[in-house]
């Protein structure tokens, strides 16, 4: 991608980490030193196509958050919502209006690969209006009520699905727009577009794309983090 605005990258930070126990916000606490945050934006930064950053963050520390991303370019800092699609809508009222494709990304998966950055960010170049990156799943999945078994879920279909999701534009705000349909009940962007009934691409993920999100993914974290610095 040659001139232009890049690809806008939405990074919803303003969740509490509640899953992780007692401390601060998920995307301000440390890993090695640095906020997750940080890690997240370095990653991004790293990918020629990426243009403007918006990040949500909590809303009492967008001023703590500003400073501690001074050092990157490009990067706006909106304040988040109560839900993660509210903070994804803040964060999209404010991509500059010249911004075609945008990726919605968690700053929670704060250690994904600049190259599933570039993936997604080729898949929506081909054409596609939009992209989740997905791996398989390594459990027997089953649902249950109660303390019973009501079914098994025929493994060899299913995905677990993680971020960057890709998307034009156009196509992300009339998902987010009010009153699509369900919006509450779905966890992710794409969840979104498809109960607007448009396909969805999808292209291999990364397990190091993993998100933090209980104590033991922060221990992972710090491995491979510890890894990459031994071995760049
Ligand atoms: N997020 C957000 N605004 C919210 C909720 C979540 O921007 N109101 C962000 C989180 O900061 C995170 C991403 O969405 O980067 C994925 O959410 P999740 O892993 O659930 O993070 P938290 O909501 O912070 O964690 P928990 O659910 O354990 O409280
Ligand atoms: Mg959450």
């Amino acid at each position: 991608m040659t001139g232009g605005p890049g690809v806008g990258v939405l990074l919803p930070a303003a969740g509490l980490g509640l899953r992780l126990g007692p401390g601060r916000p998920k995307a301000l606490r440390t890993l090695l030193g640095e906020p997750l945050l940080v890690h997240a934006v370095r990653g991004l930064r790293e990918v020629a196509a990426v243009g403007p950053i918006v990040v949500a963050a909590p809303g009492q520390d967008v001023e703590d958050v500003e400073a501690r991303l001074a050092a990157f370019p490009g990067v706006t800092v909106v304040a988040g919502g109560v839900e993660r699609p509210d903070s994804v809508r803040a964060a999209l009222a404010a991509v500059p209006a010249e911004v075609r494709l945008v990726l919605v990304h968690d700053a929670a998966r704060c250690l994904t690969p600049p190259r599933l950055v570039e993936a997604v960010i080729a898949a929506l170049l081909t054409g596609a209006e939009a992209v989740v990156p997905v791996v398989p799943v390594a459990d027997t999945v089953k649902s249950v009520r109660g303390d019973l078994v009501t079914a098994t879920i025929e493994r060899s279909s299913l995905r677990a699905v993680q971020t960057p999701q890709g998307f034009t534009r156009v196509l992300l705000e009339r998902a987010h727009a009010a009153g699509a349909p369900g919006a509450h009940l779905h966890t992710d962007d794409a969840g979104l577009v498809e109960a607007l009934g448009v396909a969805v691409r999808t292209v291999p993920g990364d397990e190091e794309a993993f998100k933090v999100t209980r104590p033991l993914d922060l221990e992972v974290a710090q491995a491979v983090l510890q890894r990459r610095r031994n071995r760049p």
